[in-house]
Protein backbone atom coordinates (compact mmCIF):
# COMPACT_ATOMS: atom_id res chain seq x y z
CA UNK A 1 0.00 0.00 0.00
CA UNK A 2 1.89 3.43 -0.49
CA UNK A 3 0.75 7.03 1.37
CA UNK A 4 -1.56 8.42 -1.26
CA UNK A 5 -4.77 8.91 -0.14
CA UNK A 6 -8.25 10.50 -0.16
CA UNK A 7 -9.66 12.33 2.75
CA UNK A 8 -12.73 13.99 2.43
CA UNK A 9 -12.44 14.22 -0.94
CA UNK A 10 -9.29 15.55 -0.96
CA UNK A 11 -5.94 13.55 -2.07
CA UNK A 12 -3.16 13.66 0.53
CA UNK A 13 0.38 12.79 0.54
CA UNK A 14 0.96 11.30 3.20
CA UNK A 15 -0.37 14.37 5.44
CA UNK A 16 0.27 16.91 3.09
CA UNK A 17 -2.68 17.78 0.39
CA UNK A 18 -1.82 17.21 -2.92
CA UNK A 19 -3.13 20.40 -4.23
CA UNK A 20 -1.07 22.45 -1.66
CA UNK A 21 2.06 20.64 -3.45
CA UNK A 22 1.12 21.86 -6.80
CA UNK A 23 0.43 25.08 -5.89
CA UNK A 24 4.19 25.25 -4.31
CA UNK A 25 5.77 23.57 -7.31
CA UNK A 26 3.60 24.28 -9.73
CA UNK A 27 1.96 21.06 -12.05
CA UNK A 28 3.47 19.40 -13.96
CA UNK A 29 5.22 17.99 -10.94
CA UNK A 30 5.91 14.34 -9.12
CA UNK A 31 5.42 13.68 -5.86
CA UNK A 32 7.61 11.23 -3.60
CA UNK A 33 6.33 9.74 0.01
CA UNK A 34 9.77 9.06 2.21
CA UNK A 35 7.46 6.59 4.34
CA UNK A 36 6.17 4.43 1.14
CA UNK A 37 9.63 4.32 -0.19
CA UNK A 38 10.95 3.38 3.31
CA UNK A 39 8.18 0.98 4.17
CA UNK A 40 8.79 -0.86 0.51
CA UNK A 41 12.54 -1.02 1.17
CA UNK A 42 12.36 -3.13 4.25
CA UNK A 43 9.28 -5.03 3.53
CA UNK A 44 11.77 -6.30 0.87
CA UNK A 45 14.83 -6.63 2.94
CA UNK A 46 12.52 -8.75 5.50
CA UNK A 47 11.40 -11.45 2.82
CA UNK A 48 14.74 -11.70 1.79
CA UNK A 49 16.59 -11.57 4.87
CA UNK A 50 17.48 -15.37 5.18
CA UNK A 51 19.82 -14.83 2.19
CA UNK A 52 20.76 -11.15 3.40
CA UNK A 53 21.47 -9.67 0.26
CA UNK A 54 22.84 -6.09 -0.18
CA UNK A 55 19.59 -4.25 -1.95
CA UNK A 56 21.07 -2.14 -4.94
CA UNK A 57 18.46 0.18 -5.50
CA UNK A 58 17.91 0.37 -9.20
CA UNK A 59 18.79 3.90 -9.69
CA UNK A 60 17.34 4.22 -13.74
CA UNK A 61 13.80 3.47 -12.07
CA UNK A 62 13.70 7.08 -10.42
CA UNK A 63 17.36 8.92 -9.98
CA UNK A 64 16.42 12.15 -7.66
CA UNK A 65 19.26 12.90 -5.22
CA UNK A 66 16.52 12.85 -2.49
CA UNK A 67 14.75 9.54 -2.80
CA UNK A 68 18.54 7.62 -3.06
CA UNK A 69 19.23 9.70 -0.07
CA UNK A 70 16.26 8.44 1.62
CA UNK A 71 17.36 5.12 0.74
CA UNK A 72 20.98 5.52 0.95
CA UNK A 73 19.96 6.39 4.74
CA UNK A 74 18.36 2.80 5.08
CA UNK A 75 21.82 1.13 4.20
CA UNK A 76 21.16 0.48 0.27
CA UNK A 77 23.37 0.11 -2.48
CA UNK A 78 22.91 1.34 -6.13
CA UNK A 79 22.75 -0.38 -9.12
CA UNK A 80 23.90 1.83 -11.95
CA UNK A 81 24.29 1.36 -15.63
CA UNK A 82 25.95 4.72 -16.54
CA UNK A 83 28.56 7.09 -15.27
CA UNK A 84 25.85 9.95 -15.14
CA UNK A 85 23.93 7.67 -12.77
CA UNK A 86 27.10 6.41 -10.54
CA UNK A 87 27.80 10.10 -10.22
CA UNK A 88 24.61 10.77 -8.75
CA UNK A 89 25.05 7.90 -6.85
CA UNK A 90 27.85 8.73 -5.18
CA UNK A 91 26.65 12.74 -5.03
CA UNK A 92 23.42 11.04 -2.76
CA UNK A 93 26.67 10.14 -0.25
CA UNK A 94 26.54 5.73 -1.69
CA UNK A 95 29.97 4.54 -1.62
CA UNK A 96 30.65 3.30 -5.18
CA UNK A 97 31.66 0.35 -2.98
CA UNK A 98 28.39 -0.58 -2.66
CA UNK A 99 27.20 -0.15 -6.08
CA UNK A 100 26.93 -2.48 -9.29
CA UNK A 101 27.71 -1.07 -12.54
CA UNK A 102 25.55 -3.10 -15.42
CA UNK A 103 25.00 -1.84 -19.12
CA UNK A 104 26.50 -3.21 -23.01
CA UNK A 105 27.72 -0.50 -23.29
CA UNK A 106 30.32 1.08 -20.75
CA UNK A 107 32.35 3.94 -22.59
CA UNK A 108 36.52 3.82 -21.37
CA UNK A 109 35.74 6.92 -19.78
CA UNK A 110 33.28 5.34 -17.62
CA UNK A 111 35.37 2.68 -16.42
CA UNK A 112 38.23 4.32 -15.43
CA UNK A 113 36.15 6.64 -13.46
CA UNK A 114 34.01 3.75 -11.89
CA UNK A 115 37.58 2.40 -11.14
CA UNK A 116 39.16 5.18 -9.85
CA UNK A 117 36.27 6.02 -7.75
CA UNK A 118 36.39 2.44 -5.83
CA UNK A 119 33.29 0.45 -7.49
CA UNK A 120 31.64 -2.44 -5.76
CA UNK A 121 31.18 -4.72 -9.10
CA UNK A 122 31.45 -4.44 -12.83
CA UNK A 123 28.82 -6.71 -14.07
CA UNK A 124 29.87 -7.52 -17.36
CA UNK A 125 28.21 -8.06 -20.51
CA UNK A 126 30.17 -9.27 -23.37
CA UNK A 127 33.89 -11.02 -23.74
CA UNK A 128 34.54 -7.96 -25.70
CA UNK A 129 33.68 -5.43 -22.70
CA UNK A 130 35.89 -8.24 -19.91
CA UNK A 131 38.60 -7.75 -22.60
CA UNK A 132 38.77 -3.88 -21.56
CA UNK A 133 37.91 -3.73 -18.32
CA UNK A 134 40.96 -5.65 -17.93
CA UNK A 135 43.10 -3.45 -19.96
CA UNK A 136 42.15 -0.32 -18.42
CA UNK A 137 42.42 -1.64 -15.01
CA UNK A 138 45.67 -2.78 -15.55
CA UNK A 139 47.07 0.54 -17.27
CA UNK A 140 45.81 1.72 -13.83
CA UNK A 141 47.67 -1.10 -11.86
CA UNK A 142 43.83 -1.34 -10.01
CA UNK A 143 42.52 -4.56 -9.38
CA UNK A 144 38.80 -4.52 -10.53
CA UNK A 145 36.03 -7.06 -9.63
CA UNK A 146 33.87 -8.50 -11.91
CA UNK A 147 30.24 -10.59 -12.09
CA UNK A 148 29.16 -12.06 -15.39
CA UNK A 149 26.01 -11.07 -16.45
CA UNK A 150 24.58 -14.34 -17.76
CA UNK A 151 21.43 -14.57 -20.16
CA UNK A 152 19.70 -17.86 -18.68
CA UNK A 153 17.37 -17.87 -21.44
CA UNK A 154 14.44 -17.34 -19.51
CA UNK A 155 10.87 -15.94 -20.50
CA UNK A 156 9.53 -13.38 -18.14
CA UNK A 157 6.39 -13.21 -19.55
CA UNK A 158 6.43 -9.28 -20.01
CA UNK A 159 6.39 -6.33 -22.36
CA UNK A 160 9.05 -7.09 -25.49
CA UNK A 161 10.72 -4.22 -24.73
CA UNK A 162 11.40 -5.16 -21.16
CA UNK A 163 11.92 -8.64 -21.55
CA UNK A 164 15.79 -8.72 -21.62
CA UNK A 165 16.66 -12.71 -20.04
CA UNK A 166 15.77 -14.41 -23.49
CA UNK A 167 18.41 -15.54 -25.49
CA UNK A 168 18.15 -13.09 -28.53
CA UNK A 169 18.30 -9.88 -26.00
CA UNK A 170 20.93 -7.65 -26.30
CA UNK A 171 21.96 -8.90 -22.77
CA UNK A 172 24.65 -11.06 -20.82
CA UNK A 173 26.53 -13.84 -22.66
CA UNK A 174 24.09 -17.47 -22.88
CA UNK A 175 24.78 -20.41 -20.31
CA UNK A 176 26.88 -22.12 -23.05
CA UNK A 177 29.43 -19.66 -23.21
CA UNK A 178 29.53 -18.25 -19.35
CA UNK A 179 31.60 -21.74 -18.84
CA UNK A 180 34.35 -20.85 -21.75
CA UNK A 181 34.01 -17.00 -20.41
CA UNK A 182 35.29 -18.16 -17.21
CA UNK A 183 38.02 -20.68 -19.10
CA UNK A 184 39.08 -17.66 -20.96
CA UNK A 185 38.65 -15.21 -18.48
CA UNK A 186 38.86 -16.51 -14.99
CA UNK A 187 42.24 -16.03 -13.42
CA UNK A 188 42.55 -12.38 -14.73
CA UNK A 189 44.86 -11.07 -12.31
CA UNK A 190 43.15 -7.35 -12.93
CA UNK A 191 39.67 -8.17 -13.48
CA UNK A 192 38.73 -10.56 -10.84
CA UNK A 193 35.76 -12.63 -12.02
CA UNK A 194 34.17 -13.65 -9.42
CA UNK A 195 30.76 -13.35 -9.60
CA UNK A 196 27.22 -14.09 -11.69
CA UNK A 197 24.77 -10.86 -12.17
CA UNK A 198 21.34 -11.45 -13.91
CA UNK A 199 18.29 -9.65 -14.48
CA UNK A 200 15.61 -11.59 -16.40
CA UNK A 201 12.73 -8.72 -17.36
CA UNK A 202 10.72 -6.00 -15.72
CA UNK A 203 8.32 -6.01 -14.59
CA UNK A 204 7.58 -9.82 -13.72
CA UNK A 205 4.51 -11.14 -12.14
CA UNK A 206 4.91 -14.44 -11.51
CA UNK A 207 7.29 -16.20 -9.51
CA UNK A 208 8.01 -19.14 -12.27
CA UNK A 209 10.88 -16.99 -14.06
CA UNK A 210 13.27 -16.30 -10.91
CA UNK A 211 12.42 -20.09 -9.97
CA UNK A 212 13.67 -21.36 -13.16
CA UNK A 213 16.49 -18.69 -13.72
CA UNK A 214 17.84 -19.28 -9.99
CA UNK A 215 17.77 -22.96 -10.44
CA UNK A 216 19.73 -22.58 -14.03
CA UNK A 217 22.12 -20.27 -12.20
CA UNK A 218 23.01 -23.08 -9.10
CA UNK A 219 23.33 -25.27 -11.41
CA UNK A 220 26.17 -23.17 -13.41
CA UNK A 221 27.71 -22.20 -9.88
CA UNK A 222 28.08 -26.18 -9.44
CA UNK A 223 29.92 -26.74 -13.14
CA UNK A 224 31.97 -23.54 -12.36
CA UNK A 225 33.52 -24.86 -9.46
CA UNK A 226 34.00 -28.52 -11.10
CA UNK A 227 35.67 -26.01 -13.45
CA UNK A 228 37.67 -25.27 -10.55
CA UNK A 229 36.04 -21.60 -10.16
CA UNK A 230 34.59 -20.30 -7.24
CA UNK A 231 31.33 -17.81 -7.07
CA UNK A 232 31.68 -15.72 -4.65
CA UNK A 233 28.31 -13.17 -5.11
CA UNK A 234 24.88 -13.76 -6.71
CA UNK A 235 23.40 -10.33 -8.58
CA UNK A 236 19.59 -10.88 -9.37
CA UNK A 237 18.50 -7.87 -10.69
CA UNK A 238 15.48 -6.47 -10.30
CA UNK A 239 12.17 -6.72 -11.92
CA UNK A 240 9.68 -7.51 -8.91
CA UNK A 241 6.20 -5.86 -9.87
CA UNK A 242 4.37 -3.42 -8.49
CA UNK A 243 0.71 -2.94 -8.77
CA UNK A 244 -0.33 -0.26 -10.88
CA UNK A 245 -4.63 -1.09 -10.77
CA UNK A 246 -5.25 -0.57 -7.01
CA UNK A 247 -1.73 0.10 -5.29
CA UNK A 248 -1.56 -2.84 -3.54
CA UNK A 249 1.61 -4.06 -1.89
CA UNK A 250 3.58 -5.85 -4.04
CA UNK A 251 4.41 -9.60 -3.71
CA UNK A 252 7.25 -9.65 -1.91
CA UNK A 253 6.78 -12.66 0.34
CA UNK A 254 5.68 -14.58 -2.81
CA UNK A 255 9.36 -13.40 -4.68
CA UNK A 256 11.29 -14.68 -1.53
CA UNK A 257 9.40 -18.12 -1.45
CA UNK A 258 10.26 -18.90 -4.56
CA UNK A 259 13.57 -17.48 -4.59
CA UNK A 260 14.64 -18.08 -1.18
CA UNK A 261 15.11 -21.57 -0.60
CA UNK A 262 17.03 -22.29 -3.63
CA UNK A 263 19.43 -19.17 -3.18
CA UNK A 264 20.06 -20.57 0.84
CA UNK A 265 22.20 -23.24 0.52
CA UNK A 266 24.48 -21.03 -1.90
CA UNK A 267 23.91 -18.24 0.82
CA UNK A 268 25.01 -20.76 3.42
CA UNK A 269 27.94 -21.65 1.66
CA UNK A 270 29.02 -17.80 1.79
CA UNK A 271 27.72 -16.95 -1.25
CA UNK A 272 26.46 -13.58 -1.13
CA UNK A 273 23.59 -12.06 -2.59
CA UNK A 274 22.51 -8.65 -3.92
CA UNK A 275 19.20 -7.56 -5.13
CA UNK A 276 18.17 -3.86 -7.65
CA UNK A 277 15.33 -3.47 -7.45
CA UNK A 278 13.42 -0.41 -8.42
CA UNK A 279 10.04 -0.15 -9.92
CA UNK A 280 8.67 -2.17 -6.28
CA UNK A 281 10.17 0.15 -4.14
CA UNK A 282 9.41 3.32 -6.18
CA UNK A 283 6.36 2.88 -8.36
CA UNK A 284 3.50 3.35 -6.21
CA UNK A 285 5.93 5.65 -3.92
CA UNK A 286 5.44 8.44 -6.39
CA UNK A 287 2.20 10.20 -8.52
CA UNK A 288 2.53 12.65 -11.40
CA UNK A 289 0.37 15.35 -10.87
CA UNK A 290 -0.74 17.43 -13.96
CA UNK A 291 -3.35 20.30 -14.39
CA UNK A 292 -6.34 20.12 -16.66
CA UNK A 293 -5.77 23.22 -19.35
CA UNK A 294 -9.11 22.53 -21.64
CA UNK A 295 -11.53 19.87 -22.36
CA UNK A 296 -13.25 19.32 -25.59
CA UNK A 297 -15.11 17.19 -27.72
CA UNK A 298 -13.97 15.76 -31.30
CA UNK A 299 -16.72 13.21 -32.97
CA UNK A 300 -17.72 10.84 -29.90
CA UNK A 301 -14.70 11.86 -28.38
CA UNK A 302 -14.07 13.21 -25.50
CA UNK A 303 -10.69 14.85 -24.11
CA UNK A 304 -9.57 16.24 -21.17
CA UNK A 305 -6.31 18.56 -22.68
CA UNK A 306 -3.53 18.59 -19.56
CA UNK A 307 -0.20 20.28 -18.83
CA UNK A 308 1.95 17.37 -19.73
CA UNK A 309 1.78 13.99 -21.26
CA UNK A 310 3.96 11.44 -22.46
CA UNK A 311 6.66 13.89 -22.05
CA UNK A 312 6.44 13.57 -18.39
CA UNK A 313 5.00 10.01 -18.37
CA UNK A 314 6.10 7.94 -21.31
CA UNK A 315 4.68 4.49 -19.61
CA UNK A 316 1.48 4.48 -21.35
CA UNK A 317 1.88 5.67 -24.65
CA UNK A 318 5.65 3.90 -24.88
CA UNK A 319 4.19 0.20 -23.39
CA UNK A 320 0.55 1.06 -23.45
CA UNK A 321 1.09 0.81 -19.85
CA UNK A 322 -2.06 1.39 -17.19
CA UNK A 323 -1.88 4.06 -14.68
CA UNK A 324 -4.83 5.32 -12.35
CA UNK A 325 -6.15 8.67 -13.03
CA UNK A 326 -8.41 10.57 -10.49
CA UNK A 327 -8.72 14.12 -9.93
CA UNK A 328 -6.59 15.82 -6.75
CA UNK A 329 -10.04 17.20 -5.70
CA UNK A 330 -13.01 15.63 -6.83
CA UNK A 331 -15.03 15.84 -3.39
CA UNK A 332 -16.95 13.00 -1.28
CA UNK A 333 -19.21 12.25 -3.90
CA UNK A 334 -16.82 11.52 -6.43
CA UNK A 335 -13.97 9.66 -4.22
CA UNK A 336 -13.65 5.98 -5.50
CA UNK A 337 -13.33 3.28 -2.27
CA UNK A 338 -10.33 2.29 -3.98
CA UNK A 339 -8.00 2.72 -7.15
CA UNK A 340 -9.64 -0.05 -9.92
CA UNK A 341 -9.76 -0.36 -13.39
CA UNK A 342 -13.16 0.87 -12.99
CA UNK A 343 -13.92 2.60 -10.20
CA UNK A 344 -17.67 2.52 -11.03
CA UNK A 345 -18.70 5.87 -9.68
CA UNK A 346 -22.02 7.38 -11.01
CA UNK A 347 -21.33 10.56 -12.91
CA UNK A 348 -18.59 9.38 -15.05
CA UNK A 349 -18.08 9.53 -18.85
CA UNK A 350 -14.87 7.76 -20.91
CA UNK A 351 -12.46 10.52 -21.67
CA UNK A 352 -8.84 10.67 -23.40
CA UNK A 353 -6.62 12.20 -20.97
CA UNK A 354 -3.99 13.59 -23.59
CA UNK A 355 -0.42 15.98 -22.86
CA UNK A 356 -0.27 19.07 -25.30
CA UNK A 357 2.34 17.70 -27.60
CA UNK A 358 1.68 17.45 -30.87
CA UNK A 359 1.62 13.92 -31.33
CA UNK A 360 -1.40 11.85 -31.32
CA UNK A 361 0.33 9.54 -29.50
CA UNK A 362 0.54 11.66 -26.58
CA UNK A 363 -1.84 10.23 -23.96
CA UNK A 364 -1.68 9.60 -20.24
CA UNK A 365 -4.98 7.32 -20.92
CA UNK A 366 -7.69 6.32 -23.60
CA UNK A 367 -11.53 6.27 -23.16
CA UNK A 368 -10.70 6.84 -18.90
CA UNK A 369 -13.72 6.91 -16.91
CA UNK A 370 -13.49 10.04 -15.47
CA UNK A 371 -15.94 12.39 -13.73
CA UNK A 372 -18.61 14.24 -16.33
CA UNK A 373 -17.64 17.58 -14.48
CA UNK A 374 -13.84 17.49 -15.23
CA UNK A 375 -13.16 20.54 -15.78
CA UNK A 376 -10.40 23.91 -16.57
CA UNK A 377 -7.38 24.04 -13.87
CA UNK A 378 -9.14 21.07 -12.35
CA UNK A 379 -5.86 18.95 -11.03
CA UNK A 380 -5.32 14.98 -12.13
CA UNK A 381 -3.14 12.64 -9.75
CA UNK A 382 -1.00 10.13 -12.36
CA UNK A 383 -0.71 7.22 -9.96
CA UNK A 384 2.32 4.74 -9.53
CA UNK A 385 4.29 7.27 -11.62
CA UNK A 386 7.37 7.07 -9.61
CA UNK A 387 9.47 4.24 -11.35
CA UNK A 388 10.62 4.96 -14.89
CA UNK A 389 8.57 8.39 -14.78
CA UNK A 390 10.97 11.21 -14.38
CA UNK A 391 13.67 8.98 -15.07
CA UNK A 392 12.48 9.10 -18.83
CA UNK A 393 10.81 12.37 -19.16
CA UNK A 394 11.75 14.26 -22.40
CA UNK A 395 12.12 17.82 -22.98
CA UNK A 396 10.01 17.36 -26.21
CA UNK A 397 8.36 20.19 -27.68
CA UNK A 398 10.85 22.19 -25.60
CA UNK A 399 8.46 21.32 -22.47
CA UNK A 400 10.79 21.80 -19.43
CA UNK A 401 11.60 19.12 -17.04
CA UNK A 402 8.79 18.51 -14.14
CA UNK A 403 9.74 19.71 -10.42
CA UNK A 404 10.09 16.54 -8.06
CA UNK A 405 8.28 16.92 -4.48
CA UNK A 406 9.58 15.14 -1.49
CA UNK A 407 7.29 14.54 1.61
CA UNK A 408 7.51 13.00 4.60
CA UNK A 409 4.82 13.26 7.18
CA UNK A 410 3.45 16.99 7.48
CA UNK A 411 6.63 18.39 5.39
CA UNK A 412 7.04 18.80 1.31
CA UNK A 413 10.39 20.24 0.13
CA UNK A 414 10.54 20.45 -3.29
CA UNK A 415 13.48 18.62 -4.62
CA UNK A 416 14.30 19.21 -8.44
CA UNK A 417 12.19 22.62 -9.32
CA UNK A 418 10.62 22.74 -12.49
CA UNK A 419 13.36 23.57 -15.52
CA UNK A 420 13.55 27.19 -16.53
CA UNK A 421 13.25 28.22 -20.30
CA UNK A 422 16.60 29.41 -19.68
CA UNK A 423 17.86 25.34 -18.81
CA UNK A 424 16.42 24.26 -22.24
CA UNK A 425 18.89 26.13 -24.09
CA UNK A 426 22.09 26.77 -21.36
CA UNK A 427 24.02 23.77 -23.64
CA UNK A 428 23.28 25.49 -26.89
CA UNK A 429 25.96 28.22 -28.48
CA UNK A 430 25.16 30.60 -31.57
CA UNK A 431 26.64 29.69 -34.23
CA UNK A 432 29.69 31.71 -34.80
CA UNK A 433 29.87 31.06 -38.17
CA UNK A 434 26.71 33.28 -38.71
CA UNK A 435 26.09 37.07 -38.56
CA UNK A 436 24.69 38.61 -35.23
CA UNK A 437 23.34 41.17 -37.26
CA UNK A 438 21.50 39.39 -39.94
CA UNK A 439 19.52 36.83 -38.18
CA UNK A 440 17.30 35.78 -40.64
CA UNK A 441 20.06 35.59 -43.89
CA UNK A 442 17.29 33.72 -46.22
CA UNK A 443 14.93 35.81 -45.74
CA UNK A 444 16.04 38.39 -46.97
CA UNK A 445 16.19 37.14 -50.46
CA UNK A 446 12.36 37.75 -50.62
CA UNK A 447 11.13 34.33 -50.94
CA UNK A 448 10.14 33.49 -47.43
CA UNK A 449 6.96 34.47 -46.84
CA UNK A 450 6.61 36.08 -43.54
CA UNK A 451 3.38 36.31 -41.16
CA UNK A 452 2.74 39.38 -42.06
CA UNK A 453 3.21 39.20 -45.94
CA UNK A 454 0.59 36.34 -45.43
CA UNK A 455 -2.12 37.90 -43.77
N1 LIG B 1 18.81 -4.34 -12.97
C1 LIG B 1 19.01 -4.21 -14.30
C2 LIG B 1 20.25 -4.72 -14.89
C3 LIG B 1 18.02 -3.59 -15.08
O1 LIG B 1 18.22 -3.47 -16.39
C4 LIG B 1 16.84 -3.12 -14.47
C5 LIG B 1 15.79 -2.48 -15.27
C6 LIG B 1 16.68 -3.26 -13.08
C7 LIG B 1 17.69 -3.88 -12.37
C8 LIG B 1 15.50 -2.74 -12.33
O2 LIG B 1 14.31 -3.33 -12.72
P1 LIG B 1 12.98 -3.04 -11.86
O3 LIG B 1 13.19 -3.64 -10.49
O4 LIG B 1 12.77 -1.59 -11.78
O5 LIG B 1 11.89 -3.72 -12.59
N2 LIG B 1 11.16 1.52 -18.60
C9 LIG B 1 10.50 0.28 -18.29
C10 LIG B 1 11.32 -0.62 -17.42
C11 LIG B 1 12.72 -0.88 -17.96
C12 LIG B 1 13.57 -1.68 -17.01
C13 LIG B 1 14.99 -1.63 -17.42
N3 LIG B 1 15.87 -2.34 -16.55
C14 LIG B 1 9.13 0.57 -17.68
O6 LIG B 1 8.76 1.74 -17.56
O7 LIG B 1 8.39 -0.35 -17.38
Amino acid sequence: MDRFAYRDGELFAEDVPVSAIAAEAGTPCFVYSRATLEEHYDRLAEAFAPIAPLICYSVKSCGNLGVLRVLAERGAGMDVVSGGELFRAQTAGVPAAKCVYAGVGKTDAEIRDAIRAGLGLFNCESEQEFENIARLAAEMRETVRVALRINPDVDPKTHRYTSTGKKETKFGVDLERARRFFATYGRDPHARLEGLHLHIGSPIYTVDPYREAMTKTAALVEELARDGFEIRSIDLGGGFGADYESSQSPPLKEYAAAIVPLAKPLHDKGVRFILEPGRTIVANAGILVVKVLYTKTSGDKRFAICDAGMNALLRPSHYGSFHFIWPVAPGAAMTPARRTLDPKIDGTVAQDVVGPLCETGDFLALDRQLPASLGRGELLAVFTAGAYGMSMASRYNSSPLPAEVLVSGSRAEVVRHRESYDALIEHEREPKMLSLRSPAPVATRGQVPTLEKTR
